[in-house]
């Protein structure tokens, strides 16, 4: 069975223009598309929520890209793990809301940090899944 890793973290935003969102976005499609790797891009005022998946070199190197942006501060990691599924496959980066309960992203960060490792993953699966009826 083929195995991937799947990654999410939140961050502040640094800069809250819509064209640097935009752009972020972008770029991000482009080079995700590239190396296989998918996932999603939530934002509220403050704060950037973002899940990604796919082979386990290609997400290491996009999270070094991403972790070195000044666009953004104070990444908080949630988790990174091996999965089997990839539950984006074919959208390089979508711009995704969360379910009504979790459109707080500080809240939702708060929960998630007081959970153990594997209710963690458990609960950003069952975001992703609901996000994914969303888009
Ligand atoms: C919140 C946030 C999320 C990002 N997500 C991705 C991503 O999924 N993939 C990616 O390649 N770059 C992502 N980036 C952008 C990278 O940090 C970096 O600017 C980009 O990969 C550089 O690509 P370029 O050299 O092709 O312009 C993100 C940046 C921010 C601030």
């Amino acid at each position: 069975m083929r195995c991937f890793w799947k990654y999410a973290y939140f961050s502040d935003v640094a800069d809250h223009s819509d064209d640097v969102f935009r752009e972020i976005l972008r770029s991000s499609r482009k080079n995700n598309q590239r190396s296989g790797v998918s996932g999603i891009l939530v934002r509220d005022k403050n704060t950037y929520f973002q899940y990604l998946e796919g082979d386990k070199e290609a997400l290491a190197d996009c999270v070094l890209r991403i972790s070195g942006d000044s666009r953004h501060n104070n990444m908080t990691v949630i988790f990174s793990a091996q999965t089997a599924a990839l539950f984006f496959d074919g959208w390089s980066l979508a711009e995704a809301k969360l379910p009504q309960r979790k459109q707080n992203l500080s809240a939702f960060k708060r929960l998630l940090l007081g959970l153990p490792m594997e209710d963690r993953i458990a609960m950003v699966d069952e975001v992703c899944l609901e996000a994914k009826l969303l888009l």
